[in-house]
């Protein structure tokens, strides 16, 4: 019987529950909120799942807590697929109390975790050769919560879209640079530098999606668009288009991955990865392979695919 506890009581912890609900040999706990702290993070339980926030700082005490209580942890916060892109200082601490504890940290979901990372790996697979690559997706993101919307970049007015991302508080999606990393470390180059682009798409009508209205004028969606340099040259390009209804503008959610080199390859999800349902499947099917994983920090780009098991 594997344990698994989950802090955070919102849609990646309650859609990874249930998955996980439905399997024999697995015993769920949780998902608890913020007043049951103690309870998610210090049971002791074999696989502690942290689906709070996106950031790294904002999960470290909790990654910390449930490490000591001898707990292996999966956490859902896009900087921690490859922590060491954002602070080192606590990768290094936090990896190095796990390999002392003799369990496991992961930062994983459908994106960082999968979409631009461990997938592109699999296809690359295939290429004889890799000159560079083009990971390309569209996202619906109707099925997403507020707290997420408002900081990715949903429900804003220009003035209020600009300032949020002066201010730090309008990210876009989060995660490009640390699957870039993670791709980049199994290739063994070095990303030099990471250019990135963020722009504003606006409602041209209301539009409705689960858990938020936009007006007419708001933001509805982004663009972003990010290039990793290696050796002076593009390595990695990744542009993501998020929408709360893509065929607004012409859209619809794909996945496309295109690997340059003398053999190209050209790979097509369509439609695209479901980011609940992804979600909530990468973040079930990583629970045996993270019991099973060496001890420390590692990440998607070392571990052998997840699958239903
Ligand atoms: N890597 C990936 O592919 C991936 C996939 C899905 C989600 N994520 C990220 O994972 C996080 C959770 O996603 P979600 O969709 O489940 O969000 P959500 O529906 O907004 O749920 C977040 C939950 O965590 C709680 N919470 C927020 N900040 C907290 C903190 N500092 N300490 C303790 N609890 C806290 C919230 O409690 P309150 O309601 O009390 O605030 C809520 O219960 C987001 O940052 C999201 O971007 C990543």
């Amino acid at each position: 019987m594997i344990t698994v506890s989950f802090y955070g009581n919102g849609l990646a912890a309650n859609n990874t529950a249930a998955v996980l609900r439905g399997r024999e040999g697995v015993e769920v706990r949780g998902p608890y909120g913020r007043d049951e702290r103690d309870a998610a993070l210090r049971s002791g339980a074999d696989v502690v799942v942290i689906a709070t926030t996106s950031f790294l700082a904002q999960v470290a005490d909790d990654v910390q807590t449930a490490v000591e209580a001898g707990s292996n942890v999966i956490t859902t916060a896009e900087e921690a697929a490859q922590p060491w892109a954002n602070d080192p200082a606590i990768a290094d601490r936090l990896d190095a109390l796990a390999r002392e504890r003799g369990v496991t940290i992961l930062g994983a979901g459908l994106n960082p975790g999968f979409a631009f990372d461990a997938l592109v790996l699999t296809v690359c697979g295939a290429a004889p050769e890799v000159e560079s690559l083009l990971v390309e997706r569209v996202v619906d993101l109707s099925g997403f919560g507020e707290t997420v919307l408002r900081r990715i970049g949903v429900g804003h007015t220009r003035e209020g879209f600009e300032e949020g991302k002066r201010a730090g508080t309008v990210t876009g999606h989060i995660g490009f640079p640390q699957s870039m990393r993670v791709v980049a470390e199994r290739f063994g180059v070095e990303i030099e530098r990471i250019d990135a682009e963020i722009e504003p798409v606006f409602a041209e009508r209301e539009l409705c999606g689960r858990s938020i209205t936009v007006a007419a004028g708001e933001t509805a969606g982004f663009r972003q668009h990010y290039v990793a340099l290696v050796n002076g040259a593009p390595w990695f390009e990744a542009l993501f288009t998020g929408h709360l209804v893509p065929a607004e503008i012409g859209l619809e959610p794909r996945d496309a991955i295109h690997v340059r080199g003398p053999a190209e390859l050209h790979f097509f999800a369509q439609p695209g990865l479901n980011p609940q349902s992804g979600t909530a499947a990468v973040l079930a099917n990583s629970v045996r392979r993270v019991v099973e994983a060496r001890s420390g920090w590692v990440t998607v780009g070392e571990l052998p695919p997840a699958v239903p098991r």
